[in-house]
C-alpha cells in the first residue's frame, strides 16, 4: 500500500517536471509522422501567439546576413537593390537583450523594380521554451518602408504541424550607416495539436 502510494505522488511529480510541448518534435520519423496524421482529423485547432524581437546585426563578424548573389545591373539601382539575394541567420529574443530562444533562417532577397522590397523565405527555428525543436516557416513580401509588413505562415514542424497564419514585422531598431536592424515580430496562427498530447496544454503567450 505505502509502495503504491509512493509509485503515484512519484508519477505526479514525473509530470509536473515533464517539459511540456516537446512529445512531437522528439519523434520526427515516417512512421510517427504518418500516426500523427491519421489522428489529424481529430484535432481541433489552437490560436496561439508569439512576440519576439528578430536581430539582424551585419557589423559584427561573423554577421547575421550576408549578400551572397546580386545582379549586373544591382549595383546600379541602390534604391531597389533589385536582384540582391542575402543568407539570413538571426537570432529570435523574447525582448531586446533578453535570451535567444531560436532563430531565423533563410533567404531575403530584393525582387521589386519599383520600391524597395524584398522576398522572404525564412524558416523560423525555436531551440528553446516550450516550442523547442518545433518550426515554423513563412514565405512572403517585405515592403521595407512599410509601418507593418504581414507575412503568411505557411506550415510548420513539430508542434507547429500544418500550422497557419499571418506574422506582422516592424521595424524596432535601424542603423542606416551599420546595417543593423531589429525586427519586432508578432505571429498568430492556428496550430493542431492532438487531443490528450502534452503539447495541447501548451500555456499561451
Ligand atoms: C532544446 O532541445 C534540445 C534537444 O532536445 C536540447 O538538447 C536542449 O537542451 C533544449 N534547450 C532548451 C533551452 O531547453
Ligand atoms: C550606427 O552604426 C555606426 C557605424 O557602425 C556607429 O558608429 C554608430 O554608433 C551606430 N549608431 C547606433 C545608434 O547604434
Amino acid at each position: 500500500m505505502r509502495i503504491l502510494a509512493s509509485l503515484i505522488a512519484a508519477t505526479f511529480v514525473m509530470m509536473a517536471f515533464m517539459p511540456l510541448g516537446q512529445s512531437l518534435p522528439d519523434d520526427q520519423s515516417p512512421e510517427s509522422v504518418e500516426k500523427w496524421f491519421k489522428k489529424f482529423p481529430h484535432a481541433k485547432p489552437k490560436l496561439t501567439k508569439l512576440h519576439f524581437y528578430l536581430y539582424n546585426i551585419v557589423s559584427k563578424s561573423p554577421p547575421n546576413s550576408a549578400p551572397v548573389a546580386q545582379a549586373s545591373t544591382t549595383p546600379s539601382t541602390p534604391v531597389t537593390s533589385f536582384g540582391l539575394v542575402n543568407v539570413l541567420d538571426g537570432p529570435l529574443r523574447e525582448k531586446p537583450g533578453a535570451e535567444i530562444i531560436g532563430y531565423s533562417q533563410g533567404l531575403f532577397t530584393f525582387a521589386s523594380q519599383e520600391n524597395r522590397a524584398t522576398l522572404m523565405t525564412l524558416n523560423f527555428v525555436f531551440t528553446a521554451g516550450p516550442f523547442n525543436g518545433s518550426t515554423l516557416s513563412v514565405l512572403g513580401h517585405n515592403l521595407v518602408t512599410a509601418k507593418y509588413r504581414e507575412f503568411p505562415i505557411i506550415g510548420g514542424s513539430g508542434d507547429f504541424r500544418m500550422a497557419q497564419g499571418i506574422g506582422t514585422a516592424s521595424s524596432y531598431f535601424v542603423n542606416a550607416t551599420s546595417g543593423d536592424d531589429i525586427l519586432e515580430m508578432s505571429f498568430v496562427f492556428y496550430r493542431y495539436p492532438l487531443p490528450k498530447t502534452d503539447s495541447e496544454y501548451v500555456a499561451e503567450e
